[in-house]
C-alpha cells in the first residue's frame, strides 16, 4: 500500500478549470484507490503572497468547502490544513540545513520573481523547503502534482537523500506522479482558464453572476442563420466537458444546421452547468451555513496527520541528537 500525498494552494474559490482539471480527477482517484491518501490546504505557503487574515481564512474555507462539495471523503482521505500541523515548520528548518543555498536560488518559485528582488520575501525563497517538509513529514511515497511542481519534487528527493546519507536512513524518498496536460480547460477567452487571466467560470457564483460570465465567452461573429462549426467554438468546447453524449450530439446538430445564435448556445451551456453542478452548488452553500462542521473536519484531519508527523519528527530529532 502506498501513501499518496498532495497539497493544494488556496488562492481563492476554485473555478471550473480547477474543478474539472484537478479536483474531480483527484477525488475520483482517492475514492477509488486502496492507498492511504493525504490532502492538505497549503495555507502557510499562501502566506508568501497574501498578508490578510480574513482573506487567508476565506480562501482556506472556500477551498475546503469545494473539495467537500465534490465529495471528497474525509474519512478515507486525511484532509487537513497545513497550519494545524506545526511540526512542518520545524522539519523545514532541519531540511534547510541540508540543502545548498546555491541550489535553492535556482528554484523557479523564487527565480521567476527575482527580477524584482525588493518584492520577494524570504518565505518565497524558502518555499521549496517547506514543501519538502510537507511531503517528508508523512513518509509519502507518491505525490501527484502538475508539471510546474516537478522541480520542487526533485528538491524534496535530493534533500531527503542528502539527509539520509549524512545522518543515516531517515526519510522515505517520494516520487512525483505528474498529471498530464489532458486536463487543460479553456476559459471564456479560449485560453487556459486561470484566475490571473480573468477568464474563469466560477460555478459557485449566484445564478446571475454565473450567467454573466458565460455570456462573456468569446465567439466569432456569424449571424444566427448561418451554420457554425462547433469544434472551433469556445461555448461548444466547454459544453462538451460537461454534458452527456446525447446532449452533445443535439447541440452539435444545432450548430451545423444554422438558425441558432451564440446567445442561445450560451444559454444552453449555462443551463447545463446549473444542472450538472446543482448538487455541488447546494452542498457548497450548505457548508457556508455550517462553517463549524468544516472546521471540525479539518481539526479531526490534523489530529490524524499529527499522529504521523510527530512520529516522523521524533525520528529526525533522534538522528540529529536533539
Ligand atoms: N506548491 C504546490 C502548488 O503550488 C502546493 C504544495 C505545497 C504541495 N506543498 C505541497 C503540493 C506538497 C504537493 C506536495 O501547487
Amino acid at each position: 500500500m502506498s501513501k499518496i500525498l498532495t497539497g493544494i494552494q488556496s488562492t481563492g474559490t476554485p473555478h471550473l478549470g480547477n474543478i474539472l482539471g484537478a479536483i474531480v480527477p483527484a477525488i475520483k482517484m482517492a475514492n477509488e484507490s486502496n492507498d492511504e491518501s493525504f490532502l492538505f490546504i497549503a495555507n502557510m505557503h499562501s502566506l508568501t503572497q497574501i498578508k490578510d487574515e480574513k482573506i487567508l481564512n476565506e480562501n482556506t474555507f472556500a477551498t475546503a468547502a469545494t473539495w467537500l462539495a465534490f465529495n471528497l471523503d474525509p474519512h478515507k482521505t486525511c484532509f487537513f490544513r497545513q497550519s494545524d500541523v506545526p511540526e512542518v515548520t520545524e522539519l523545514a528548518w532541519y531540511l534547510s540545513c541540508f540543502f545548498s543555498y546555491q541550489r535553492l536560488k535556482l528554484a523557479h518559485s523564487f527565480k521567476d520573481k527575482s527580477q524584482n528582488l525588493k518584492e520577494v520575501n524570504s518565505g518565497l525563497f524558502y518555499y521549496p523547503m517547506l514543501m519538502s517538509a510537507d511531503i517528508l513529514l508523512y513518509d509519502a511515497d507518491i505525490v501527484p502534482v502538475g508539471k510546474d511542481q516537478l522541480q520542487h519534487l526533485e528538491i524534496t528527493r535530493d534533500v531527503a537523500i542528502k539527509f539520509n546519507k549524512t545522518m543515516g536512513e531517515t526519510f522515505v524518498i517520494p516520487e512525483a506522479n505528474i498529471q498530464k496536460n489532458s486536463n487543460y480547460i479553456i476559459g471564456t477567452d479560449g485560453q487556459k482558464m486561470s484566475k490571473s487571466k480573468g477568464n474563469t467560470i466560477d460555478v459557485f457564483l449566484d445564478d446571475n453572476k454565473l450567467r454573466k460570465q458565460i455570456m462573456k465567452i468569446k465567439t466569432n461573429t456569424l449571424s444566427v442563420d448561418e451554420p457554425k462549426n462547433p469544434d472551433d467554438c469556445n461555448v461548444f468546447k466547454l459544453y462538451k466537458l460537461i454534458a452527456g453524449n446525447d446532449d452533445i450530439k443535439v447541440l452539435r446538430k444545432k450548430y451545423e444546421d444554422g438558425g441558432m445564435g451564440y446567445g442561445e448556445a450560451k444559454e444552453i451551456l449555462f443551463q447545463e452547468i446549473l444542472k450538472r453542478f446543482s448538487d455541488n452548488r447546494k452542498a457548497f452553500f450548505e457548508l457556508h451555513q455550517n462553517k463549524e462542521y468544516v472546521e471540525k473536519l479539518l481539526i479531526e484531519g490534523s489530529i490524524k496527520a499529527r499522529e504521523i508527523s510527530q512520529k516522523v519528527l521524533k525520528r529526525v530529532r533522534t538522528r540529529l541528537g536533539f
